[in-house]
């Protein structure tokens, strides 16, 4: 198993996440790897004789770390990939010296939540908060989320 940062065919990426359900209309999984990328974050990616079978963002926003788009390959699972991909991304974010990290889980997706505990990661009894900052986007976010939740 080989695990990159510069894996190029982005396409390929984005469509491994899409097989894992991870893609949601309002985010641009793209966008997000080229920002990742750019600045402060990584996509690291699972190699298994080349071909892609599990991959991640990971970045900080300089206090704490953070996971996203975790996926391994369905056909791959429960193999120990996404068990080493976290364990990547601890090693990723413990080089820049900070401390902590944060992931999300969705609230329909509890399913995952004995995997993040068997690695050691706790409920941060908080409610996170956020905002899209562009008004245009937040009002199609809106009815996007209330389009997919139907
Ligand atoms: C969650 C995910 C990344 C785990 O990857 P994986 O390669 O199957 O995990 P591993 O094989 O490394 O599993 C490590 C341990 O967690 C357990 N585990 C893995 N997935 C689990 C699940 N869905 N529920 C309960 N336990 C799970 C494994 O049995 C294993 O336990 P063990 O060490 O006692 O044998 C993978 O199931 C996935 O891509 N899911 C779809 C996308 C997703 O939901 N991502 C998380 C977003 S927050």
């Amino acid at each position: 198993m080989q695990i990159i940062d510069d894996y190029a065919a982005i396409d390929e990426i984005v469509d491994l996440w899409r097989r894992c359900n991870l893609l949601r209309p309002w985010n641009d999984p793209i966008n997000d790897i080229k920002l990742a990328r750019a600045e402060n974050g990584a996509v690291l990616c699972v190699l298994l004789d080349e071909k892609l079978v599990g991959a991640t963002m990971v970045g900080h926003d300089g206090h704490r770390g953070a996971i996203y788009y975790l996926g391994v390959d369905p056909e791959y699972q429960k193999s120990g990939i996404g068990n080493a991909l976290v364990t990547a991304c601890e090693d990723w974010v413990r080089a820049r010296n900070i401390p902590k990290i944060n992931l999300l889980v969705r609230k329909e997706n509890q399913g995952v939540m004995d995997f993040y505990q068997k690695l050691g990661f706790e409920d941060t009894n908080s409610i996170c908060l956020y905002k899209n900052l562009d008004p245009k986007q937040a009002k199609i976010e809106k009815e996007q989320k209330t389009n997919w939740e139907k």
